[in-house]
């Protein structure tokens, strides 16, 4: 018997509608539209408005095109990984609640959480489910309602972040199509760096951790900068490497999109061409666990059987990974 690899066999993706220009965030912090654009090339991001609107509803959106186009019903699926940095509320995992508003009946699931990597992550950890013969559907959802942990008064993280969604199904293929390989890394002394202070069994809520701004997202810069833009490309380079793949044989490269700088590293590492380079920063701005299957979801007409893929990521944690795969259809 040939060896299972797990192929994506469906992809899709969901932002809000509400478009927040760098022209708004000017009236909001001090920073002007050259510099966020020059900085990161971002020029726009999407936020979830509306009362009582999660991460999970966006989610809803992205799953059950997904499963339209797939042509599957909700109850097929056998586990749903849901990667998230927002998740619903701390217990039960989104996963959970998920599963619950699409009527996937039949999963179990559980949320992963390695923050901006963390799509990556739950691939690599889906597609053993795959491998190992024990699910034949797996849903791998990546998304963020990051405007629920910023500060719209720090212009530090404010400018960066938006929110959205996006999902895969994994089903097993025996062509050798598929998730090939992967390299997986986490480094915790990078914690100072890029994390939330309050709301863990650590800092619980009080009065004196809103007041203080603990339940926001908070970002040492150019210390997080420093360690993306050589890891993000090491790891790639290193899943070529380790698969025999140069740069021509590279269909496309499959960055997070955290700023544009850390792509083009990237890119220049690994010495894929840009019209190669999969980015839509400039729209979406960083999604965190959403930015990578939103750019497969976009870009997924450009894709033919048999694509070679390079994805990488890098998040707080540290964490940080990339991924090859063949694209199945
Ligand atoms: O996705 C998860 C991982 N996260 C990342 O990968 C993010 C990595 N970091 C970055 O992308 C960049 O560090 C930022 C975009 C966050 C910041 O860019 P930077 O080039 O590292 O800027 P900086 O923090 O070094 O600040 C440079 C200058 C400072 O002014 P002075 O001290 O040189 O006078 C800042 O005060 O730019 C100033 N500045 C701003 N100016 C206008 C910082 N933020 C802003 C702003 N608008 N929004």
């Amino acid at each position: 018997m040939n060896k299972i690899h797990a192929a994506i066999t469906a992809v899709n993706g969901y932002v809000p509608d509400y478009v927040l220009t760098n022209h708004e965030l000017e009236t909001m912090v001090e920073t002007n539209d050259e510099w966020i654009t020059t900085r990161t090339g971002i020029k726009e991001r999407r936020i979830l408005k509306g009362e009582g609107l999660a991460t999970s509803d966006m989610a809803v959106h992205a799953v059950e095109g997904l499963l339209k186009k797939r042509g599957i019903s909700a109850d097929e699926i056998e586990l749903i990984i849901f990667c998230t940095t927002t998740p619903d509320m701390p217990f039960p995992a989104t996963a959970n609640i998920l599963g619950d508003k699409i009527g996937a009946k039949n999963a179990w699931g559980f949320d992963l959480q390695a923050a901006c990597s963390g799509f990556i992550f739950g691939l690599a950890t889906g597609a053993q489910f795959i491998e190992s013969g024990k699910h034949s559907k797996v849903l791998v959802v990546g998304g963020d309602k990051m405007s629920s942990i910023i500060n719209y008064k720090d212009r530090a993280t404010c400018i960066i972040f938006g929110d959205g969604c996006g999902a895969v199904l994994l089903e097993p293929n025996e062509e050798g199509y598929g998730v090939i390989d992967s390299v997986l890394k986490s480094d915790g002394a990078g914690r100072s760096f890029l994390h939330m202070k309050a709301g863990g069994s650590l800092k619980p809520a009080s009065h004196e951790t809103v007041d203080a701004g603990e339940h926001f997202a908070y970002q040492e810069g150019q210390a997080v900068f420093k360690f993306a833009v050589t890891n993000m490309a090491d790891v790639a380079a290193e899943v070529m490497e380790r698969n025999n793949l140069e740069s021509e044989d590279i269909a496309w490269l499959v960055p997070h999109q955290a700023n544009k700088r850390i792509i083009d590293a990237t890119a220049n590492r690994t010495g894929v061409s840009a019209d190669k380079v999969i980015v839509n920063i400039e729209r979406y701005g960083n999604t965190t666990n959403g930015t990578i299957p939103l750019c497969l979801w976009e870009w997924e007409s450009k894709f033919n059987k048999g694509d070679n893929l390079i994805l990488a990521a890098f998040g707080g944690g540290f964490t940080w990974g990339s991924i090859y795969l063949k694209w199945a259809y």
